[in-house]
């Protein structure tokens, strides 16, 4: 673990309160945060009790709340049980069957509106299919799909039968999805013969066939949406049409009552080695915080049409899109397409098409966005927006205030909210009718969160601007439950250090003289590319496994868009490729690591040397890669170096 960078600490003097006539309506009046946090500060347990039992339908309902007997592998409402798509679904059905659940829309711009009455007849349809395909209890099936309702009706359908699912995000490889595959010794697949984006095929069936071929013996059935209608190879016994599996079904499923720490999900991250881990979420916990962040930070009222951008494939898409939002009874958009198509209108577009009322989306977006001026926003009718938010890296300032003046037109207010896979939810954010926001800071905790920022000794850093570890140091309802398989290295990333008291995020932040969480970065070899988590030891391993690679290392470069994009430093077989052979080389490995990971992965710069600049005790000098990357100068003394002379080369100087 690298020591901890302070950032040049800029001083945010902005502060923008809640309009008067947002919190007038708002769920979470300033009156109710503060009672939320006394109840939390006073009686832990209780409050998360409290909360379980009134936002949540139960079977069984649980007595005991927290189990911390065998921490840090932390269990909540053990003796209860209960179903996660009938929280999401069924108990809406007696006052709002008939109220849309999710208008969806293609890139070619066809539209689909689904009741919650259709969505519980299509996921009990889907779960009979899964059930006649011998799919039980605790299986896992992988689901590597595009945007299409069809991603959520499966992973409900999953979670109504208590089968463990792991989306796999449509963009990564086919290596990639059969190390996931592998890993989590999946028995079925559900895919799609091809998704759309950017006007071309995103061949996934393609993919899965590939990673089908080169391992996944554990795989038994794959479903297939028809969805791009193009031709793919079908293997007889292996694989049916998702129209096929569902006819003739039942539109009632009885859902399966699970425990209510029995897995709902894995999703893979990555960390800081070569290997991704399976991020294990448990089924109450993880509804329980998912709904109290829908519910406290969106606001979700009952018109309110919630457009959150992220793919499935992320936990964003699966805390704000397929669970959440359905389980506060919600109208949730989603879309198939990309940004960009057929112009950077098309998100404004859709705004005003759907009367948007609550937008979602990273930073990255938001800047990419930008760069085409106010004139595509303006052309849109945007009125109906009434709330904003932002996730998966720090926002700058100069791209929150566009967001904020020229998509919100300063009636909006911008919840920056900081969580992970690993939180399952939202932990620091604004409240909307409560907190006065600065640009580029995530505020505070949640109620119930008790976050903060310590240093080395794991003492609490009490002076304004100080960076240090992020922690949290009581066990809450979402958080993880292990890593799938290894439970040894869910303790040693997360309770490594402070005498395994505190959740160990891996970020570095800081507190301003308000109290204001600002994040600082990573302490752990994870890059973020455009809001997306890349260990650069992954993106190492993918090198190196190409026989002209010998040795290869992988740092972030500060972007404009993407926030980070990847450089890579590499050692090839013999002689150090020059000039065409080079140009040649990085082509050919530009395209071999989004093989091996996915197009995310493909680092944007690809520089030759003859060796990696090493101390003389073989470490490879990160901090001086990143120098060279950013093309900054070196002012550190190199002479102490292994090899000083590759340094030159790296830069490009030789
Ligand atoms: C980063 C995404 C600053 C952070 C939900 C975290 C953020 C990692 C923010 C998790 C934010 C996420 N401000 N940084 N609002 N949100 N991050 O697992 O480094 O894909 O640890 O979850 O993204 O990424 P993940």
């Amino acid at each position: 673990m690298s020591d901890i960078e302070i950032n040049s600490v800029l001083t945010e003097n902005r502060l923008f309160e809640p309009s008067a006539e947002f919190a007038a309506k708002a769920r979470i009046k300033p009156e109710d945060y503060q009672a939320l946090k006394k109840k939390a500060d006073e009686d832990y347990e209780g409050f998360w009790a409290e909360q379980a039992k009134q936002l949540m339908d139960w079977h069984t309902p649980f007595t005991r709340t927290l189990d911390d007997s065998n921490a840090p592998y932390f269990k909540w409402f053990t003796d209860g049980s209960m179903n996660v798509s009938y929280n999401c679904i069924d108990r809406h059905l007696a006052e709002n069957a008939n109220k849309t659940a999710i208008i969806f829309e293609g890139e070619a711009g066809d539209t689909r509106h689904i009741s919650y009455q259709q969505l519980h007849d299509e996921v009990c349809q889907f779960a009979n299919a899964l059930k006649a395909k011998g799919i039980k209890k605790g299986d896992r099936v992988v689901i590597y799909m595009p945007m299409v309702p069809e991603a959520v009706i499966a992973m409900q359908a999953c979670a109504r039968i208590g089968a463990i699912h792991s989306v796999v995000f449509g963009g990564f490889s086919a290596d990639s999805l059969r190390d996931r595959i592998d890993d989590a010794r999946a028995v079925m697949l559900i895919t799609a013969d091809g998704g759309t984006r950017g006007g071309k095929v995103v061949e996934l069936k393609e993919a899965a066939d590939k990673a089908l071929s080169s391992g996944c013996d554990s795989i038994e059935n794959v479903i297939v949406l028809k969805r791009s209608g193009h031709d793919i190879a079908m293997q007889d016994g292996r694989d049916s049409w998702w129209s096929d599996a569902v006819a003739g079904q039942d539109t009632t499923c009885e859902p399966e009552w699970v425990n209510a720490e029995d897995p709902l999900f894995l999703l893979y991250t990555s960390g800081s080695t070569g290997k991704p881990k399976g991020i294990q979420h448990s089924s109450a916990g993880y509804l329980l915080n998912a709904i109290t962040t829908n519910l406290w930070v969106f606001d979700l009222q009952d018109d309110d049409i919630f457009w959150c951008t992220a793919d499935v494939g992320w936990i964003t898409g699966h805390t704000y899109v397929a669970y959440g939002p359905l389980a506060t009874g919600t109208t949730i958009v989603m879309y198939e397409g990309g940004p960009m198509t057929p112009d950077a209108g098309r998100f404004w577009k859709m705004v005003e098409d759907h009367k948007v009322s609550v937008f979602y989306t990273a930073p990255t977006a938001i800047r990419a966005l930008m760069k085409f001026g106010d004139e595509y926003p303006n052309k849109y009718d945007l009125s109906s927006i009434r709330l904003l938010g932002t996730v998966g890296e720090p926002i700058n300032p100069e791209a929150w205030m566009w967001y904020h003046t020229v998509i919100g037109k300063e009636r909006c207010p911008i919840v920056d909210t900081w969580w992970q896979t690993e939180t399952g939810a939202n932990v620091l954010t604004p409240l909307p009718g409560v907190t006065a926001t600065k640009p580029g800071s995530c505020t505070l905790p949640l109620p119930g969160m008790d976050v903060d920022i310590v240093n080395e000794d794991g003492e609490s850093i009490t002076e304004a601007n100080t960076g240090g570890y992020l922690v949290i140091k009581k066990p809450w309802p979402s958080m993880l439950r292990t890593i799938w398989g290894d439970d040894e290295r869910y303790v040693d990333t997360y309770y490594p250090k402070f005498g395994g008291k505190y959740y160990l995020a891996g970020d570095s932040a800081r507190r301003d003289e308000d109290g204001y969480f600002w994040i600082m970065g990573r302490i752990d070899d994870v890059l973020n590319v455009s809001g997306h988590r890349l260990g650069t030891m992954e993106v190492e391993s993918a090198l190196v496994a190409n026989d002209a690679v010998v040795e290869a290392a992988v740092v972030g470069r500060p972007h404009e868009v993407k926030g980070e994009s990847i450089v890579a430093f590499v050692i090839c077989q013999g002689e150090r490729p020059v000039g065409e052979d080079a140009e040649k080389m990085v082509t050919e490995l530009r395209n071999w690591v989004g093989d091996q990971i996915g197009a995310i992965a493909k680092p944007d710069d690809i520089r030759f040397a003859d060796g990696l600049p090493k101390t003389r005790s073989g470490k490879i000098m990160r901090r001086l890669l990143r120098t060279i990357a950013a093309g900054e100068e070196i002012t550190s003394d190199t002479s102490t170096l292994e090899n000083e002379a590759v340094v030159a080369q790296l830069q490009g100087k030789a």
